[in-house]
């Protein structure tokens, strides 16, 4: 049987904070139930966050209480800055919330305006109240490898953010090159000694594809084990407080590599490919996945990837 990854569809938050067009809460549950009908794993479905700082994940408790009472396996996260945001999420409805802890200091600063000590007692803080709650927790290292105001990051400080938040208590750990700076000999690196301290099931990581290097780079940590990643559908992301980074790895592009390279996701490609036309034409800017030209009509042909 073909060896299982995991995908987390980040198009909904990480995708969707970045346009220039800002969707309505009808349209965001659109598209995240697109990518429900593909089966996709989990969604990020947005972000309790100040809507002055990020106005494209307004409502975001609208969409997350929209979700309830989905017939879906699937796992939905939010991201959560502070305790306010945490008891927003769980009071949609979140069972799984998602916190970023800093590779440096200026992105800390930038993104929420603390230091990353205060970031991490933020989120020891959530951690504390989430195992009363029965909520999970996944962190998300922001610049793990590079940072656009500080420069390179020491993968030894990724080592011990990620040690000591599993050690607390948190359920994944996920490396994100924010602006899209990794290549793949770093993140080789980086993800064996990761999974080398922590094992694979607890580590997960974020590519964005800035420099054409995402799916290179997706390559080099299935290779050193890691089985979760965040991608997004159609391409779209972006971080509104990191300069020059574009778009996630298309879920298309991922998929289709993971499938050719006889991983299964449980995604149905075809099924994909809708929801990711649908991100195409409700933002209008989607860059959509680099494989989509060739991909849809060999689907179309019946034929599989
Ligand atoms: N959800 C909604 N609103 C929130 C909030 C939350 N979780 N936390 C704070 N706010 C509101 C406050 O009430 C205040 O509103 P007001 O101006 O109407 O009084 C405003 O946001 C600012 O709050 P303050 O406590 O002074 O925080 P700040 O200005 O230092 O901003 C954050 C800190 C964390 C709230 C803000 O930087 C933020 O939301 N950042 C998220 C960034 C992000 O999502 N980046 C991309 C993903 S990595
Ligand atoms: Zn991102």
């Amino acid at each position: 049987m073909a060896e299982r990854v995991y995908i987390n569809d980040v198009g909904p938050r990480d995708g969707l904070q970045n346009q220039a067009k800002i969707l309505t809460v009808a349209e965001r549950i659109e598209l995240i139930n697109s990518l429900l009908e593909a089966n996709v794993d989990s969604i990020e479905v947005g972000a309790f966050v100040s809507p002055k700082a990020v106005p494209a994940m307004a409502g975001s408790n609208e969409v997350a209480l929209g979700l309830n009472g989905q017939q879906s396996q699937a796992q939905f996260s939010a991201l959560v800055p502070n305790l306010r945001g945490y008891e927003m999420a769980v009071e949609s409805g979140i069972r799984t919330v998602a916190m970023v802890l800093y590779g440096s200091d200026t992105m800390a600063e930038k993104n929420v305006r603390m230091t990353p000590e205060q970031a991490e007692q933020s989120a020891l803080d959530m951690l504390q109240r989430s195992r009363d709650d029965g909520v999970a927790v996944i962190a998300t290292i922001a610049v793990s490898f590079e940072c656009p105001f500080d420069g390179a990051t020491n993968p030894d400080r990724v080592r011990e953010i990620t040690t000591k938040f599993l050690q607390a208590g948190a359920e994944r750990i996920v490396i994100a090159d924010t602006i899209g700076a990794a290549n793949p000999s770093d993140v080789a690196s980086l993800s064996k000694s990761l999974v080398a301290d922590n094992g694979a099931e607890q580590i997960a990581c974020h590519f964005h594809d800035t420099r054409a290097l995402g799916m290179a780079n997706l390559y080099a940590a299935v290779e050193a084990g890691i089985r979760h990643f965040d991608a997004s559908i159609a391409g779209l992301g972006g971080c509104p407080f990191a300069p020059g980074a574009t778009g996630n790895i298309a879920t298309e592009d991922a998929v289709m590599m993971l499938h050719s390279m006889g991983y299964d996701t449980g995604i149905d490609l075809n099924k994909l490919l809708v929801a990711s036309d649908l991100a195409e034409t409700l933002t209008g800017s989607a860059p959509g996945g680099r494989s989509k030209p060739w991909l849809a009509p060999y689907l179309a042909k019946g034929k599989a990837v």
